[in-house]
């Protein structure tokens, strides 16, 4: 019998309050309780594996969410033919203003025709517009669920930003609208673009690295004074801070997810997940504010390092680490190995090792970079072949995000699946809530649901074509400008 705890409807006595571009900060309690999930929730809908809507030659858009990460999608996408953008909203009037002033001054064929702005549920206007068929979503995680849930009973297909949702009840409520709406619900995981990580994809099945065993990815980027700044600041003066699990995995779990062929073959049984102490967080407030400062005295309770491992039903596993903290360089680490090699996409640069026959010694170094250049060349992901040049000028994330936004483009405009799915959306955002409630019990194995209901069994693989730009309308002779709004890291 399984020693797994299922996860029940959680009971927080307080809130997740996600702040800001990586969504970090809690003061919440959480009581993880062992009861019988109902995990093979029913639904009376059909499966959304594999649906496709029909062709969409125009795609209506309103952006719900223009900061930071909003205000580059819209300038992403008003490139995109056959893209309109015709609605805009945000909380902050200003930040509707600055975006429609700049479609207006630099991309005049999108008319927006309606703005929404200042109450906290100004969104469902853009969500009841009758002019919109997409809506983007990019405000602060602990609305995504709630904006995506709306917005598909008003009959718009959802993009997402990261991670869609925080507990696992609102993942289950996406699935089952999703399925009953019979709208898409994609989730925005824009480094399942990345150039390497769509180098690691093809290496993986075109059978380069063997049979796959193993795969390692990470969220590590050092934001402490961003996180203390939005975490405390803002707050009043909470006595303590409180951290558990894995909080924004989805950026290193969805490559991994397409590598291992994740709800198409194989499946996430289990996890457990464990945290460091608060070592760094405390040094740096006592550093910063002194030993008598209210918030040195606060009760910290946010590790440095949370370390997760996952085993799927295949056998294969994954391990997961997330650091906001500590002074340690960027990475997502990147790492799938098989029967036949490795490939190593965060050791700048990326590194591979393949051995002659299936278990053979490589050594100790990795593949020359010669040798890895003919490798990145023979299986570089036509995407990359066709757009790479074009994405990397316009930017977003070295130019993944632009990718990723073609990519859901040509899809809804030809009536094909979309890349990542809703059930993608559900396991990986329900890592948030399965790793929280491991690492409170200690590291204690928690089962992760099956949200396809055992369809990964018989899921046809997936497919990332390329995008045909000639098609879409593109002027390919002319030229591409950098836009300044977009991300880098
Ligand atoms: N995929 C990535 O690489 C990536 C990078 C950064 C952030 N993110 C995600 O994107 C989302 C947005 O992050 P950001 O950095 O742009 O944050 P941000 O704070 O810059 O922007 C959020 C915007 O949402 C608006 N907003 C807040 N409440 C609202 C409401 N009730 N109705 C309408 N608008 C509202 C705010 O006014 C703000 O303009 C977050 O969920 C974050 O996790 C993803």
């Amino acid at each position: 019998m399984s020693t797994a705890y299922k996860v029940g409807r959680r009971e927080f006595l307080g809130d997740s309050a996600w702040i800001g571009a990586a969504a970090l900060a809690t003061d919440s309690v959480f009581a993880a309780e062992r009861s019988a999930h109902d995990d093979a929730r029913t639904s009376g809908s059909p499966t959304m594996a594999g649906f496709a809507a029909p062709p969409m030659e125009r795609i209506r858009l309103a952006f719900i969410g223009i900061g930071s990460r909003g205000t580059a999608a819209v300038r992403r996408v008003s490139r995109i033919p056959g893209c309109d953008i015709v609605a805009l909203c945000d909380l902050r009037s200003e930040a509707v203003d600055e975006n429609q002033k700049w479609l207006n001054e630099n991309c005049p064929r999108h008319k927006v025709r309606n703005v929404y702005s200042g109450s906290q549920d100004c969104w469902k206007g853009a969500c009841d517009d009758s002019a919109v068929d997409v809506v983007y979503v990019a405000v602060p995680a602990y609305l995504h669920a709630r904006i995506a849930l709306y917005a598909m009973n008003a009959g718009k297909h959802v993009l997402v930003e990261v991670p869609a949702a925080n507990t696992l009840d609102d993942c289950w409520n996406i699935v089952e609208t999703s399925e009953r709406t019979r709208r898409h619900c994609m989730m925005l995981e824009n480094c399942c673009y990345g150039q390497d990580e769509l180098l690691a994809w093809n290496l993986c099945h075109e059978g380069v690295l063997g049979s796959l065993s193993h795969a390692e990815g990470a969220y590590i980027h050092n934001l402490t004074e961003r996180h203390l700044e939005n975490s405390f600041r803002n707050r009043g003066k909470p006595k303590r801070s409180s951290l558990h699990g894995n909080s924004y995995p989805t950026h290193p779990l969805g490559p991994i997810c397409l590598y291992l062929d994740i709800n198409r073959g194989d499946r996430m049984n289990t996890i457990v997940s464990v945290s460091s102490g608060s070592f760094t967080w405390k040094d740096y407030i006592a550093a910063t504010f002194g030993p008598d400062d209210w918030q040195t005295k606060m009760v910290i309770d946010r590790g440095d390092i949370n370390t997760s491992i996952i085993k799927t039903a295949r056998g294969r596993t994954i391990m997961l680490q997330m650091d906001f903290t500590t002074p340690r360089p960027y990475s997502r680490i990147n790492l799938v190995q098989g029967s036949r090699g490795c490939f190593w996409g965060y050791g700048y640069p990326a590194r591979l090792a393949v051995a002659k026959k299936p278990g053979g010694e490589i050594g100790k170094a990795w593949m020359p970079q010669k040798e890895f250049d003919k490798y990145a060349e023979k299986y570089r992901h036509p995407l990359w072949k066709s757009v790479g040049e074009i994405a990397k000028t316009i930017g977003g994330h070295g130019g993944m995000d632009f990718i990723m936004d073609l990519r859901w483009a040509y899809c809804l405009q030809n009536g094909l699946p979309l890349d990542m799915d809703v059930y993608d959306l559900a396991s990986w955002s329900s890592i948030v809530e399965c790793s929280r409630n491991s690492d409170i019990a200690g590291g204690a194995p928690v089962e992760l649901p099956d949200f396809t209901r055992g369809a990964w069994k018989t899921a046809k693989p997936r497919t990332i074509g390329d995008v045909d730009l000639a098609k879409m309308g593109f002027n390919l002779k002319a030229p591409v400008k950098k836009d300044d709004a977009q991300l880098s890291v």
